[in-house]
């Protein structure tokens, strides 16, 4: 079970990075099934930038589980950079994962007593080769940098605000330069100039060849994102092109732009 030797069978890096072929997930309790996701059929290359959207309990977060492999079908195929994930075991699987895939929960799941810069380190303590301390401390540095949280990174979760938090929670999910970011909701709860700064920080991560897929509510936050599939009791409903795409840096120019004015005046 040689993951490198895999990996090679796939090489140049054609298969898409989600090939999802009629897949279903359904719920089973002792009274209810619940189909969550119903024959969900998609495909995303590299380089996409997706936002999922729905009504509540539309299936989007089952789907996002499934995607990261935190989760697995009940039916249908998922092919990861075109491995089929149900062929994978379970060390595999973590390891494919850890590779390949950065996840944002919606509620952050940062360690509380943790400082911001050990919570970044955390993901590099499980890759495979085996990163050394010193190294794992000098990326997330750097990653945490990079999301704009130099000043930040020794502070405890609790002593920072909800979108450096959320800053945080995406450091962490890139500091092992993962080819997909999955992302849920990763806007809940800002308020909207922090909103711009978050889609900023993805839509230039995706610039530089990131593929993303994002979940969000709010319309809004779908329009910074190439393509928009929206969901309903399980299914895929719509899934189209962002024509008119919103730009979070001209956004966030145009408003330092503007404050500097009104303090002139
Ligand atoms: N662990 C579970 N066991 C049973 N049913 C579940 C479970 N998780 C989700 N469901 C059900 O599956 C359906 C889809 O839930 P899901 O969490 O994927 O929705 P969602 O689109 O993410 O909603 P929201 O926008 O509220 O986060 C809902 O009907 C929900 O009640
Ligand atoms: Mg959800």
């Amino acid at each position: 079970m040689n993951v490198a030797s895999h990996t090679a069978s796939s090489a140049g890096g054609a298969a898409p990075i989600i090939e999802l072929v009629a897949l279903n997930r359904t719920y089973r309790t002792e009274e209810v099934e619940v189909r969550a996701v119903r024959d969900v059929s998609l495909t995303i290359e590299r380089g996409e930038f997706v936002a999922i959207m729905g009504a509540s309990g539309s299936g989007k977060s089952t789907l996002m589980n499934v995607l990261g492999c935190l989760d697995r079908p009940t039916s249908g195929e998922y092919r990861l950079a075109g491995r089929n994930v149900a062929e994978l075991e379970r060390s595999e699987l973590a390891l494919l994962r850890n590779r390949k895939i950065g996840f944002v929960f919606q509620s952050f799941n940062l360690l509380a007593r943790t400082s911001a810069l050990e919570n970044v380190e955390l993901p590099l303590l499980y890759s495979v080769p085996l990163v050394p301390q010193r190294e794992r401390r000098a990326r997330a540095t750097r990653t945490l940098e990079s999301v704009g949280l130099a000043a930040r990174m020794q502070h405890v979760p609790s002593r920072l605000s909800g979108g450096q938090q959320q800053r945080v929670a995406i450091a962490r999910a890139l500091v092992t330069a993962p080819e997909l970011l999955l992302a849920d909701e990763p806007t809940g709860n800002l308020d909207s100039r922090t909103s711009i700064d978050i889609m900023g920080l993805l839509q230039a991560q995706n610039d530089a060849g990131l593929t993303v897929v994002m979940v969000t509510h709010e319309l809004d936050i779908a329009a910074y994102c190439k393509r928009i599939v929206v969901m309903r009791d399980g299914e895929i409903i719509r899934d189209e092109a962002n024509a008119e795409r919103r730009s979070a840096a001209a956004e966030r120019a145009a408003l330092d732009a503007a404050e500097q004015q009104a303090r002139l005046a």
